[in-house]
């Protein structure tokens, strides 16, 4: 079976929907959550599907001998982030190449990068009055929001939608797609089908 580890920041909707779209199948399955932030609505919900939920600081998340060995321990296939905001180190990147992807809430290139995060580019999208909006799902790199893009969805977007009706946009589409496409990512691993 698959191994997915999972890194979130906040309240974790994307990593319940991925744990509940795998354990309707013996594919994958998401063998640990891990947050860097203590109060995270994730660390909750982990708790409570039963999946083993860690909690790192910076100094433990950027040091080669702290959070990275408990991941490589977790023998991970696939490092998804779901909502995480820190940049990942580059030994981090280094140590599962194309093995870490990100879900970004707009369509990269546009709305990425430094503090595009959150509700920030929702409200980036609805200053620019953009007739559409969507979601990209990508491998990370060093950079910011720049790694092969694998693939996005668009939703449309009315003037009359405010933020917080983008953001539930996204979110639908981010439900809709994050899993198929993980499962998609993990299949095409050595081949294994
Ligand atoms: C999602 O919109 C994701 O695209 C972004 O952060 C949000 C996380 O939402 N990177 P949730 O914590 O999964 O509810």
């Amino acid at each position: 079976m698959k191994r997915i580890v999972v890194l979130a920041s906040g309240s974790g909707s994307n990593a319940e929907n991925i744990y509940h779209f795998f354990s309707k199948g013996d594919f994958a399955k998401v063998v640990a959550v891990l947050s860097n932030k203590k109060s995270a609505k994730v660390l909750e919900r982990a708790d409570r599907l039963g999946i083993p939920a860690f909690y790192f600081n910076k100094t433990a998340f950027c040091s080669e001998e702290g959070a990275i060995k408990l991941i490589r321990a977790l023998s991970p296939d696939l490092v998804v982030l779901a909502g995480f905001l820190w940049k990942i180190p580059e030994f981090f990147i280094k140590s599962f190449p194309n093995q870490i992807i990100n879900i970004h809430p707009a369509l990269l290139p546009k709305y990425g990068g430094k503090g595009m995060y959150g509700s920030n580019v929702h409200k980036a999208v609805k200053e620019n009055q953009e007739v559409e909006s969507g979601i990209t799902i990508h491998y990370v790199n060093e950079n910011y929001d720049e790694g092969a893009i694998i693939h996005q969805s668009k939703t449309t977007l009315l003037p009359a939608d405010d933020v917080h009706e983008i953001a539930q946009k996204v979110h639908l589409l981010e439900y809709e797609h994050y899993p198929k496409v993980i499962e998609h990512v993990l299949k095409q691993q050595n081949g294994s089908q």
